[in-house]
């Protein structure tokens, strides 16, 4: 319980060791894995975000560019679905963009401010709490749901605390 909560927790004190943090998991996103970022504007998501792409094998250009669509999908080693729900008002909002479609399959999805949205979640997910903003520094906290997700968090850990 406390242990394990102790064990998926990281401290991140710098937006290059956040990126890294992103990109040591997108290493590891296998089809179908789903991954919900949480935290306060500022927070650093996208950071984490552009990261995931990169380790997924996503030239930075596809990621480069901000507009305002709700998702993105990027070709990298596997499709990657990168949506951010900051300006989404509900569930039903999210269903006429078509995400819902979107979901398993080849693809990977990372969600930005899915406590938006919460039930936008498969059953088996991965949730990257992001606490802190501005200059201080990070307290990022895995908590993934089912067996595969719950791997990939222990694993994205190890290969942190190994490798930075
Ligand atoms: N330890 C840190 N980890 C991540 N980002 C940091 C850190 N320290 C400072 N920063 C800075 O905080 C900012 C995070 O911005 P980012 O766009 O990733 O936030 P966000 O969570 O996506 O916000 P929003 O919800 O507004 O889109 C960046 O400017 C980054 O350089
Ligand atoms: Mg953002």
């Amino acid at each position: 319980m406390g242990a394990v909560r102790e064990e998926l927790t990281l401290r991140i004190d710098s937006p290059e060791a956040m990126r890294r943090l992103g990109e040591r998991l997108g290493e590891r996103l296998e089809p179908g894995d789903f991954v919900g970022l949480i935290g306060e504007l500022g927070a650093g998501k996208t950071v984490f975000a552009r990261g995931v792409a990169e380790g997924a094998g996503v030239a930075p250009s596809q990621v480069a560019s901000p507009s305002f669509a709700i998702v993105y999908t990027y070709r990298g080693r596997l499709p990657l679905h990168h949506a951010d729900f900051f300006r989404l008002g509900d569930e039903e909002e999210l269903y006429a963009t078509g995400f819902f479609d979107l979901l398993g399959g080849e693809a990977a999805t990372l969600v930005e401010w899915l406590d938006r949205i919460p039930e936008a979640a498969p059953g088996e997910h991965l949730l990257v709490h992001i606490a802190g903003a501005g200059e201080e520094v990070r307290e990022v906290r895995l908590e993934p749901k089912g067996e595969r997700h719950g791997r990939l968090a222990r694993e994205l850990v190890a290969s942190f605390a190994s490798n930075g």
